[in-house]
């Protein structure tokens, strides 16, 4: 697929990606998804997002070309190839930060590199695609275990582990109640996760009915519209004994909705760089000396947030991008012993030639649709 402009994508022919480094790998493309990180580049709102780019930064494949330095994975190897491209070796890849390589991407000093998400993140072209160039082969692809479905490996290359990281760097402790924020995958599988760290009670807001309906059912949690509510925070408030959350997860993002003074000065006069209406509603709804963790995605430019609400209720704030490398080896374990059902999310699978319509219907969250796996036409070969 090639980005032509704001929600303008098209599937056209592109040349065979080709090995520019020895540690280069070659990947041709089995399944690679939709993400709401995608939309924020469809909708125009990532700098320099460049006309005739690939997007994808979900894919899983094989292997089919090696750089003469790559020892780690051959050609045949069917793999997980994480977000994050990360050189493995600088300060931040050694502490396990693969999100904020320090190498891979020249381009900026807080995100390292993802695949198909602009210049601002490495220029890389992504999986959206029947091949797909990957650097750094000897670090982020991590081979698929034989009995494990490609529709489960597919999503370990980001939504389980930005998930299962947001309740992580919530610091859950055992009882705690939990709020995300955000019912698209991210959040349903935040929602998910924050049992597995001892949560009592996880509640999940967001706008969409059959969304909250859905994560009722995956995430065994609470869900609500605030729609129906007059205010969000009250309403938060006043089902947690006027206390608060002891947790809340942002997992919307800067194109959230709910708040017409962020929507107009962040999505349609652009005053600040989105709108921050779900990082606000979880500052204010959660319990003095809470915690918010934040995986929905802003930008470097400046939002309007509530920092004096962070200082004078003691807040902690946890945010990144997820490390997925990191969290491989405990997820496929999870997923391994069927603690985590990561393909359950998936409601739609169409055609990589269907780009178009598949970016359409999970932009208007049309159909139902929570997770889209797009299947390219070689991957059947
Ligand atoms: N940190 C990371 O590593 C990482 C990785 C993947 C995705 N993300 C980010 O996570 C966010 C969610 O991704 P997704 O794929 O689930 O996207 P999505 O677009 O499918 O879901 C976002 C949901 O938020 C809801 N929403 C909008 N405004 C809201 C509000 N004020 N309060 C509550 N809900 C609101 C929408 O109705 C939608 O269902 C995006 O910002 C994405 O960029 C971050
Ligand atoms: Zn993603
Ligand atoms: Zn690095």
């Amino acid at each position: 697929m090639e980005y032509r402009g704001p929600r303008r994508v098209r599937a056209v022919q592109k040349p065979m990606p080709e090995i520019k480094h020895p540690q280069d790998a070659i990947v041709r493309v089995l399944r690679t998804c939709i993400c709401g990180s995608d939309l924020h580049l469809y909708n125009g709102n990532v700098p320099d997002t460049r006309v005739g780019s690939t997007f994808g930064h979900e894919f899983v494949g094989e292997i089919v070309e090696v750089g003469k330095e790559v020892t780690k994975v051959k050609v045949g190897d069917r793999v997980i190839v994480p977000f994050n491209i990360a050189c493995g070796e600088c300060h931040f890849c050694r502490q396990g930060m693969f999100g904020n390589c320090h190498e891979s991407n020249t381009e900026a000093t807080a995100v390292g590199a993802i695949f198909g998400y602009s210049h601002t993140a490495g220029g890389f072209d992504g999986g959206q695609a029947e091949y797909a160039r990957v650097p750094y082969a000897n670090v982020g692809p991590t081979i698929i275990p034989p009995d494990m479905d490609l529709d489960d490996a597919v999503l370990l290359t980001d939504v389980t582990p930005t998930g299962y990281q947001a309740a992580e760097m919530a610091g859950i402790q055992t009882g705690d109640t939990v709020v995300v924020f955000g019912a698209g995958p991210i959040g349903i599988m935040a929602a998910r996760c924050a049992w597995l760290f001892g949560a009592g009670r996880v509640i999940i807001i967001d706008k969409e009915d059959y969304r909250l309906e859905f994560a009722r059912g995956y995430s065994y949690c609470e869900a609500y519209n605030y729609r129906e509510m007059d205010d969000p925070v009250v309403f938060i408030k006043k089902i947690t004994d006027w206390m608060g959350a002891d947790v809340c997860i942002d997992a919307v993002g800067a194109e959230a909705q709910g708040n017409a003074l962020q929507t107009i000065t962040g999505r349609k006069l652009l005053l600040q760089a989105g709108s921050a209406t779900a990082l606000h509603w979880a500052i204010n709804s959660v319990k003095k000396g809470g915690v918010v963790s934040i995986v929905g995605v802003y930008g470097p430019t400046d939002n309007l947030v509530p920092i004096g609400n962070v200082l004078n209720k003691g807040l902690t704030v946890r945010a990144n991008q997820a490390s997925v490398k990191r969290l491989l080896p405990r997820l496929i374990d999870h997923v391994q012993n069927g603690i985590l059902n990561p393909k359950g999310l998936i409601t739609h699978r169409i055609p990589l030639e269907e780009v178009a319509d598949g970016y359409r219907m999970f932009s208007a969250k049309l159909d139902e649709c929570i997770k889209t796996v797009l299947i390219p036409p070689t991957a059947n070969r």
